[in-house]
């Protein structure tokens, strides 16, 4: 079936200048909370997804040129794959990339064979061929598809896209938005810049780009009217930039992150901050007037402040004069909570530049730094040791339907979103302070220094990784294998 979802695709209001794409759901589809009951049996919902090289339009300015990328379904980003909580999910991979790929659905808790990790879950999907991916959708949420090959270069060259899993009954919300956040090092000439996996990158903040774009267009005005509440959905798609999203004059409350329901709350200090892979759900009340022009500013670099898009409202009568008072809390996702008494394993992350590391394991021999870097191009490493590629001895092996509590400690100066597969984690303490609304998650991000205290019932079965999301850091040695048995 074709996505109908890309039909509400639509470039800017007319007066505006039609630089970006807005992924929204077909008119109307939320706005009356019409959505038909769930079907008694579970539904499949069918999707095909070719990742094929294609031409698309990053920059913005009028007559700059197109750019080569790696896409799905042409597009980038690809298309919004949409399904309900409880509906079966069928995507079939078409490679016709010069390189093999997978497809992984990040943050699904899917069956290990789907989980789309070369080696450690399935042969990678070689040129020309396809595989079939199919599981069930336990949970409702933002999530997100990317491959799990060449990530750094596949992942930064355009392969992702949003994964929504709706709700049986949404809040009420006048219109609904998907926003990936991305960004690309790109030259005035449109090409991107062909220097993956450069050294500074993988030993640095991974491969930051030097164009920001939503929805793969460049920044302009998202028009609104006065009194409309919008959901969105925000995804960070980047290799390793971090987005740290202020909203002005209009009320933000966090109704979900990486998927999983949480607490309504305004965002600490004022900012949503997302690293690489993770979500957030927001609920937004444009609390401003018409003909106002409300900033999304984005100050994370505090020295690269920037508008990331801005907010025009409708000059004329408002759509209403005070915010809907409809509730906006959603209904939890059945995960097993897990045992915050369990024992404490800690997982050490050491390395990359400025860092203390001094030597490492890789492939079961002890090597010091210098020969690490210059042989292996490994910076990082997880509890001493340095990870090779996929198929690595488990650094833990869990027993399945069993508690966790896992201490992650951040001895470096670099962020690092951390992201576990096949699970969710509950987020207990941040620096041995319990964490605000104690969150469930998928990518956890630890600031220099910080030490994190996640905990989740291993009740998934296979081999799984561990990794940070920032993909060159995760390519310089930061990730492991657990398995659950
Ligand atoms: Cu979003 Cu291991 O990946
Ligand atoms: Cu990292």
């Amino acid at each position: 079936m074709t996505d109908p979802f890309t039909n509400g695709f639509r470039r800017g209001a007319p007066g505006l200048v039609p630089r970006r794409r807005f992924l929204q759901l077909a008119a109307g589809a939320i706005a009356a909370a019409g959505l038909p009951a769930l079907p008694a049996r579970a539904e499949l919902r069918a999707y095909s997804l070719a990742a094929s090289p294609s031409r698309v339009k990053l920059l913005g300015a009028p007559g700059s040129p197109e750019t080569d990328v790696w896409a799905y379904g042409g597009s980038v980003p690809g298309p919004v794959v949409r399904a309900r909580q409880g509906e079966r999910l069928r995507i079939a991979l078409g490679n016709g990339l010069e390189q093999e790929t997978t497809l992984h659905c990040h943050g699904i808790r899917l069956p290990n064979v789907m989980d789309g990790v070369p080696e450690l879950t399935q042969a990678p999907v070689a040129k020309g061929e396809r595989f079939t991916y199919e599981f069930d959708l336990p949970d409702a949420g933002t999530y997100w598809y990317h491959p799990h090959t060449y990530t750094t270069e596949q992942v930064g060259r355009g392969l992702k896209g949003a994964l929504i899993v709706e709700e049986a009954s949404p809040p009420k919300v006048d219109r609904e938005f998907v926003w990936i956040a991305d960004d690309w090092r790109i030259g005035d000439d449109g090409a991107l810049s062909n220097d993956f996996n450069h050294p500074h990158d993988i030993s640095h903040g991974g491969r930051i780009g030097n164009l920001i774009t939503l929805n793969g267009a460049e920044v302009e005005t998202l028009p609104v009217k006065a009194g409309e509440r919008l959901r969105l959905r925000l995804i960070n798609a980047a290799n390793g930039r971090v987005f740290g999203l202020r909203f002005e004059g209009v009320e933000v409350s966090v109704i979900a992150l990486d998927g999983h329901p949480v607490t309504p709350h305004a965002p600490a200090d004022g900012r949503v901050v997302l690293g690489p892979g993770q979500r957030a759900d927001l609920i937004v009340d444009i609390a401003g007037k018409p003909g106002e022009r409300l900033a999304v500013v984005d100050d994370y670099y505090e020295r690269f402040k920037y508008t990331f898009v801005t907010f025009a409202v409708a000059p004329g009568k408002p759509l209403r004069e005070s915010p809907l008072d409809s509730p906006i809390a959603l209904a939890a996702n059945a995960l097993a909570e897990p045992d915050a008494a369990a024992a404490v394993s800690d997982i050490v992350i050491e390395g990359g530049a400025m860092g203390g590391l001094t030597e490492a394991v890789y492939k079961g021999e002890k090597m010091g730094l210098r020969k690490l870097w210059r042989a292996h191009r490994k910076v990082w490493s997880l509890n001493g040791v340095a990870s090779s590629g996929f198929m690595e001895d488990p650094m833990f092996r869990l027993q399945r339907g069993r508690s966790y509590r896992w201490r992650l400690k951040n001895d470096t100066v670099w962020d690092h979103p951390m992201h576990l597969h096949g699970h969710a984690f509950r987020i207990l303490a941040r620096n041995g302070q319990p964490a605000p609304h104690t969150p469930w998650s998928d990518t956890v991000m630890l600031h220099a220094d910080e030490t994190v205290d996640i905990a989740f019932v291993a009740d998934n079965p296979g081999k799984w990784l561990f990794h940070c999301h920032v993909l060159e850091h995760h390519l310089g040695g930061m990730g492991t294998v657990i398995e659950v048995a």
